[in-house]
């Protein structure tokens, strides 16, 4: 077996207080060895020489209430028995979150810097998930692009507006790997795929942060929720996470561990307990690994009340005690509860927190804070924010990035694009014209009035030689409150009369009769994803089902376009409706990108980042199982339907079509430390061009533990014109096969014979072996 040995640190730790920590780093931290180069520095050594001498300089005058007051933060939007500005004044306070308006930060800025007793500026965070005003494509939108520069510059722009007005942090990128979605927050990840999880993380927080922390017009990245959230039982929002050693290690940490690699400066515990341990009071997540094995220097936040809920999980025995537990499990700052503020002096004075924990949690703060430049340039410019936010490469951005994200999963008899000869379409859905609708969860600072709806794209792409048919059809019954409708208008229930409702779907069948073709805009409502949003079915919500098999009864061609978080159940659909287009919630720009991509004007190139199930039964569902007794390839795993999912992981089709063939690898050997080159040709066979994305998949036959039957190790998206042919490359590097095996406890590449195949999605079937020797 060869194993992986560290031959330095991790540069990252080497600067580190923790520098004695990184001279125990294990084989996991030489894993990542292989990105090291990547690893982005905030400061040089010279700065790093004055930034912790200042930084020391200002502990060694701070009061231990002041330390305490830095490791607080309180929403905006809260009212406190206690002003925000007497917080400010006595220090009692280092951070906001849920505050918007530019004036009101600079203004609650300058009482910290120039009225309060040592002059800390505060730091304002927001969850600046898929943009801040410009509401761009959900993050699991972003990852159908399969295109991490799409989710790089995504976030860039989006740290650009929120910068703009003071936000100098995001409560983003979520990196949570997800393999049920019934759970809401699918939408905010990369799917369930740790490999391409990874390289959206990484992705993420450099869009977020520019080359260093502390570029001008970005911000601090916050990579949340550390760890496990995704695996919630049953799919319920904040339920517990049970994940064996071998799937936290190789599926869940993998996206974590990259964003650490790519600089991010801070990390967020999450709600739930894992395995039995409250995440945000879990010294083995937040010291052992995070710290400890990768070498992490920024600070951790946890999540709303999270340390206060350590009591609730029956963790904790009051507030008192939570407090003690989190900071000493490693928390550095608490948002929003204030077991820490209220507590922790007590704890010093008792010893249960040594003075020295709260000296080195709230160096990492200030550090973090230092690096931003907010000591040097805590105030923003309220006119430059009014002219960044919603401009027009804003938005152009925007719809470039929801044309990129959107997946084709059917196109019969070449429904799409629609026939530049058709003069009548029916526009048809309760989502087709609903401006918050299109622009997801998680959009908070978006104005619904800036949305383009997919009514209103199509009417100013077709222009006035098309009549549009337009009929909403049916209600999505907007029942369940959600927990952001105090800070944001979704759209309230409306109230209708049973004949009112038939009268509306009557008017919607007879819309696509007298219509050449129908389009329905269908799928889920703004707030039946993200947080606190699970929902324990995935069918079409309300009578959305029933309106798509009247419109296809009429005969009439259908394009079915879905706007939603998750993989819903379109069994149906896929075998009655000529043309499917998954377009998630797209963004403000939504509009224009589908009518873009409805008339041709953008070719579909988005792939599926998750497996797509045939009916809620069948989840969890993904495609890097293990092969176990009877392989699941004979399709028998349950008595009364399939176990093949309706779309594999990596599925989507384009108006261009593809035939991959001639694959071939450099060597037929490759060592632990080394690369293979794959290469493959890549035909586009039509007369139009696209977009193909080549994904290569590995598998290893025989080792310390059974592996999945096909692994993601490597992508490229590539545009092809028509009928071109072009020889892709792609480089396996021999540490990414590496695994933590259950048996060794180890992260190691063992050596034996590996399958590899490239091709269009998960199935793929060009196919060579190679071997991996010491
Ligand atoms: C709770 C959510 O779990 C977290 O993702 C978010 O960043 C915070 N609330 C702040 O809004």
């Amino acid at each position: 077996m060869v194993f992986f040995h560290n031959t330095g640190f991790c540069a990252s730790a080497v600067r580190s207080r923790r520098v004695l920590f990184s001279l125990l780093l294990s084989v996991a931290c030489s894993f990542a060895l292989a990105q090291e180069q990547n690893v982005p520095h905030a400061t040089t050594s010279a700065d790093d020489t004055k930034a912790s001498r200042f930084v020391s300089d200002l502990l060694g005058k701070m009061t231990l209430e002041e330390k305490l007051g830095q490791m607080s933060q309180i929403s905006y939007k809260d009212a406190h028995s206690v002003s925000h500005e007497e917080r400010i004044l006595k220090g009692q306070t280092g951070s906001f979150l849920f505050l918007t308006d530019p004036a009101e930060i600079n203004r609650l800025q300058h009482i910290a810097v120039e009225q309060s007793r040592l002059h800390i500026p505060l730091i304002f965070g927001y969850d600046v998930i898929h943009g801040f005003r410009t509401i761009y494509p959900i993050p699991l939108a972003l990852a159908s692009s399969w295109d991490p520069s799409v989710a790089q510059h995504v976030q860039s722009m989006a740290a650009r507006e929120a910068s703009a007005v003071g936000i100098r942090w995001t409560f983003a990128p979520m990196v949570d790997i997800a393999r049920d979605p019934r759970w809401g927050r699918i939408m905010e990840g990369a799917g369930e795929d740790p490999y391409l999880g990874s390289r959206m993380a990484e992705a993420q927080v450099r869009g977020f942060q520019g080359d260093v922390i502390g570029s001008p017009d970005h911000i601090l990245a916050c990579v949340k929720h550390f760890a496990g959230y995704g695996a919630a039982e049953g799919g319920r929002d904040y339920d517990s996470a049970n994940i064996s050693d071998e799937q936290l290690w190789n599926v869940y940490l993998p996206p974590f561990h990259a964003a650490v690699q790519a600089g991010t400066g801070s990390l967020m515990s999450a709600y739930m307990d894992l395995n039995g341990v409250p995440a945000t009071g879990n010294k083995f997540l937040l010291h052992d690994v995070l710290r400890k094995k990768w070498g992490f220097q920024g600070f951790v936040v946890s999540d709303w009340e999270s340390i206060a809920s350590l009591k609730t999980h029956g963790f904790a025995a009051g507030h008192d005690d939570a407090a003690v537990r989190a900071v000493n499990a490693g928390v550095n700052m608490e948002m929003t509860s204030s077991t820490v503020r209220d507590n922790l002096a007590a704890a010093v004075k008792n010893g249960s927190v040594k003075e020295s924990a709260i000296d080195d949690s709230v160096r990492d703060i200030l550090l973090m804070k230092y690096q931003l430049g907010l000591f040097t340039n805590p105030y923003i410019s309220v006119d430059h924010a009014r002219g960044e936010l919603g401009s027009t490469e804003q938005r152009d951005a925007a719809r470039a990035a929801a044309e990129r994200s959107a997946v084709l999963l059917r196109n019969q008899a070449g429904v799409l694009p629609l026939k530049k000869s058709i003069s009548s379409i029916a526009v048809v859905g309760p989502l087709a014209d609903s401006k918050p609708d299109i622009m997801g969860s998680w959009s908070l600072a978006g104005h619904p009035e800036d949305a383009v709806t997919v009514l209103e794209g199509l009417r100013k792409k077709l222009g006035s030689a098309v009549t549009i048919n337009y009929a909403k059809g049916v209600e999505i019954d907007r029942v369940q409150p959600s927990i952001f409708d105090d800070l944001f208008a979704s759209p309230k229930p409306v109230l209708k009369t049973e004949q009112e409702r038939d009268a509306e779907f009557q008017h919607a069948v007879d819309q696509v009769k007298k219509s050449e073709v129908a389009i329905l805009v269908l799928g889920e409502a703004q707030n039946m994803s993200g947080e606190r949003a699970s929902r324990s079915t995935l069918a079409l919500p309300g009578r959305q089902q029933e309106l798509l098999e009247a419109a296809v009864a009429t005969g009439k061609p259908i394009v079915l376009v879905l706007l939603n978080g998750r993989p819903l159940d379109i069994t149906w659909a896929s075998q009655h409706v000529p043309a499917i287009l998954e377009a998630w919630y797209p963004g403000t720009e939504g509009g224009d990108a589908i009518a873009d991509l409805l008339a041709g004007d953008a070719t579909p190139g988005g792939k599926l980042p998750l497996t797509w199930p045939r009916s809620v039964g069948q989840v969890p569902i993904y495609y890097s199982q293990n092969l176990t007794q009877i392989p699941n390839e004979t399709d028998t795993r349950y008595w009364d339907g399939s176990s093949a999912p309706l779309y594999p992981f990596g599925y989507g089709l384009s108006y261009a079509s593809f035939q991959l063939s001639n694959l071939k690898v450099e060597a037929s050997s490759l060592r632990p430390d080394g690369s293979l080159t794959a290469a493959i040709d890549v035909q586009n066979t039509a007369a139009v061009a696209g977009d193909e994305v080549v994904q290569l998949y590995t598998h290893q036959r025989a080792g310390s533990a059974s592996r999945p039957r096909r692994e993601l190790k490597g992508f490229t998206r590539v545009h092809l014109a028509p009928r071109e042919k072009r020889t892709v490359t792609l480089t396996l590097h021999g540490s990414d096969l590496g695994f933590w095996s259950p048996q060794t406890h180890q992260w190691a590449v063992e050596p034996g014979v590996f399958d590899l195949w490239i091709g269009e999605d998960s199935t793929a079937t060009e196919h060579v072996t190679f071997s991996v020797v010491p």
